[in-house]
Order: structure tokens, then sequence, then C-alpha cells
């Protein structure tokens, strides 16, 4: 595949004219101008082109919540959104706690996927840790749960969570609040790389702050809903854990952003059906099909740079998780590709979605752009609102 004329990111973040050309899945020529002697070109003047967005934190629910979302409907809410590789969290039904439920979930997912998928694995309040021992390889990290959460895992005991981080090579935690502390103590003793998911205080952020310089290993996600929503937007959809935050937090977020205390943006997509939602609290909200889009938003109104962006959203997810051959767009690299129109601006209407969830957080919301082609090991997936071949392989992690 040729990818012509398409505009990219150079290394001082400045955009230019580039040609792509992928062969057998990976880039191996980014030039000026290469000869047309391939047989599928794919014409992308005037159009922006990135890595694809690497999303490590999903809730696919698949297995055993399956009418909520499954591998197929959300692997294909992520290719319109520009998502090429997505990683599932374990709060499925059976967890992923167990080395035979973690087979179960890759098979599952096998052939049934869009785009590139891995697993984190379950910690276990009944102490799995012989469990972590035998999938570390496999996996992208333990997800442990300091809070309760959907899906009844928190781990409390502090001889158990010892076990389970001793034998983990990276915990990314659900932890809000004092839990951020009591993460980032654990891991200073235990000496091990902790990723938080879903900052969404300034508070949080400080105590984050503070451990960096004091070279804790530790990273932080932001969601784009702590970003672009607070507490007054707070109704019965707007509703996940972490819980939406005041003014002051959201601004905090995007200076944490700015200065750098911040690694990733991660989705957390965590769908529940409208009328879930509408009958009760439930919390998690579906978001993997607009928040890239939404984060385009986001450069065009100045509040962050494009470069910045492709770091949060590829770079740095592909980096800190370890993930093979997921070098963004330069020689060698798996040919997982976004084409995005800059132009072409949109609405998000309800109508529109295609998770199963059935909504969207950001419904009655202009984009910053259009997802056109998304192309996933030199296959092209998504093109202009079509769906092709599931190309999606399971991701594999550098030692
Ligand atoms: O709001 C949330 N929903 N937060 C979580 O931590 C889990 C998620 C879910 O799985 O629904
Ligand atoms: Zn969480
Ligand atoms: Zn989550």
């Amino acid at each position: 595949m040729l990818i012509k004329n398409g505009k990219i990111l150079v290394e001082n973040g400045k955009i230019e004219k580039r040609d792509i050309l992928i062969e057998n899945g990976k880039i191996v020529k980014i030039d000026d101008n290469i000869m047309a002697t391939q047989d599928i070109i794919v014409d992308a003047s005037e159009k922006l082109i990135l890595p694809g967005v690497i999303d490590v934190h999903t809730h696919m629910r698949d297995p055993g919540l399956t009418h909520k979302e499954d591998f197929e409907s959300g692997s294909k809410a992520c290719v319109k959104g520009g998502v090429t590789t997505f990683l599932d969290m374990p709060n499925t039904i059976p967890n992923t706690t167990t080395e035979e439920n973690l087979k179960l979930k890759r098979e599952l997912a096998l052939g049934r996927c869009y785009c590139n998928f891995g697993f984190h694995f379950g910690g276990s309040r009944e102490d799995n840790s012989e469990e972590i021992k035998k999938v570390n390889k496999y996996v992208a990290s333990t997800k442990i749960f300091l809070n309760m959460s959907t899906g009844n895992m928190l781990v409390e005991d502090e001889r158990v969570l010892e076990k389970l981080v001793n034998s983990s090579k990276l915990i990314s935690v659900h932890a809000e609040g004092d839990m951020i502390k009591k993460a980032i103590n654990l891991s200073k003793k235990y000496d091990k790389p902790f990723y938080l998911c879903h900052i969404s205080t300034l508070e949080e952020l400080e105590l984050i702050r503070k451990a960096k310089k004091e070279r804790v290993k530790i990273y932080a996600e932001v969601t784009p809903h702590h970003l672009f929503f607070s507490e007054e937007n707070r109704d019965n959809l707007l509703r996940m854990k972490p819980e939406l935050k005041s003014k002051i937090d959201c601004e905090a977020l995007w200076q944490g952003i700015e200065d750098g205390t911040i690694d990733t943006i991660g989705t957390d997509h965590a769908p529940h059906r409208l009328e879930e939602k509408q009958e009760k609290i439930v919390f998690g909200i579906p978001s993997i099909e607009n928040s890239f889009e939404m984060m385009l938003k986001a450069v065009e109104t100045g509040k962050l740079e494009l470069k910045k962006l492709v770091e949060l959203t590829s770079t740095n997810p592909a980096k800190i998780f370890k993930l093979k051959n997921k070098y963004g767009i330069s020689l060698g690299a798996d040919a997982d590709l976004i084409i995005i129109d800059l132009n072409k601006k949109y609405k998000i209407l309800r109508k529109d979605i295609i998770t199963k969830s059935g909504w969207s957080p950001y419904e009655g919301m202009e984009t910053g752009g259009t997802i056109e082609t998304t192309i996933v090991r030199g296959n092209i997936v998504y093109n202009k609102g079509d769906f092709y071949k599931k190309m999606g392989e399971e991701v594999r992690y550098d030692d």
C-alpha cells in the first residue's frame, strides 16, 4: 500500500507532506515523493495522517455482559473513532483473574475484532498471584481495584495486595482520592511501576507531581470525559467512577497535561445500554467512538497541541505497556494509521452511534474533524462509514 500526499507530524512538531509506503503491514519508507508501483494507492491529499489511537483503558464487556458491548461492536466503534489498538479490562463475567478465563477471552476476541487488542489481567481478593505469574508475559498489566466500582473487584487485604503487586510486572489501578496515595506507597514499597487510571482531581495531581519528582515509577491517565465535563453536567447518564468533579479540577487536569504530569489519555469506555442508564444509576459511560474526534476539537480551540495529543494517545501508551512494534509513524513500525479530515466537522447524534450502548455523552457537540480512514497493520478496516475486514490481532509485549 502506498499513501500519497498526506500531511504528517515531523520531528519539530511541524506538519509536512509525505508519502508512506507499507509492505507486509509495516511502514517501510517515508519520503517526499515515492514512485507509485504499488497495487493499492490511497490518496490522502489535504488530509492529516496520525498514528492510530492506542486506548489502554476499555471495558468491552465480553464475555458475560455482551448485551452492553462485545468484541465485534466495540472494536467497530474503535475504528470509527480512530482507535487501532485497545486493551480490555478484567471486570467481565467471569472476571479475567485466571489463566483459563484469559484464554477464553482471547478466543472470543480472535477473528472478531476490527482492530488490534490486548488484555489486562485482574488481581483478585482471593489472591491469584500464582495465576498472575503464569500470564504476565501475555498481558498488559494486572488491574487492581483499590476502590469499589462496577464489577465488585475491590482488594483491601494488605497481605493479598502485597502478593499481587510482587507477582506483577506492572500494576494498573482504579484508585480515587486517598487511594492514589496508597498506590504511590505500594509502588515505592515494592519497587513496581503503577499506572494510575482516570485521575480526576487537583489533589490527586498534586500527589502524583510530588511522587514523580521523587522518581517513583508511576504513570497517570486522564479520560476525555473528566476533561470536557464537570459536576454541573452530571445527570443520570453522566455517572461514572470516578464521578465528574469541579471546574477547578477540570482546569487542573488540562494543566497536568501541559506540564507532563499526565502521561496518557484512556477513554475508560464503559458502555451500559441507554435503558439501563435510565432505569437506575449504573456507573460508566461509552466513549470510544467519539473521544478522539472530541480531542481534535480541543486541539482546534487551543487547549492542547497536536503533537501532545499524539503522545498522550499513542506514543506514551505504547511505551508504558511495552507494545511490540507500535512505534507510531516510523520505519519498521506496524502500519496502524488514521487519515483525518480536519475540515470536515460534524455534530454527534444519537442516531449515528454504533456501540451497543446506543448513546454518547457527546451528543449535540461538534467534533474537531472526521476520521476518514482507519488502517490496521496495512489494511483498510474503515473508510468513510464503511467497515471492512476484521484484521485485529493480539498485541505482544517487549520484555
Ligand atoms: O464508571 C466506571 N465504570 N468505572 C469503573 O471503574 C468501571 C466501569 C465499568 O466497568 O462500568
Ligand atoms: Zn476505574
Ligand atoms: Zn475503567
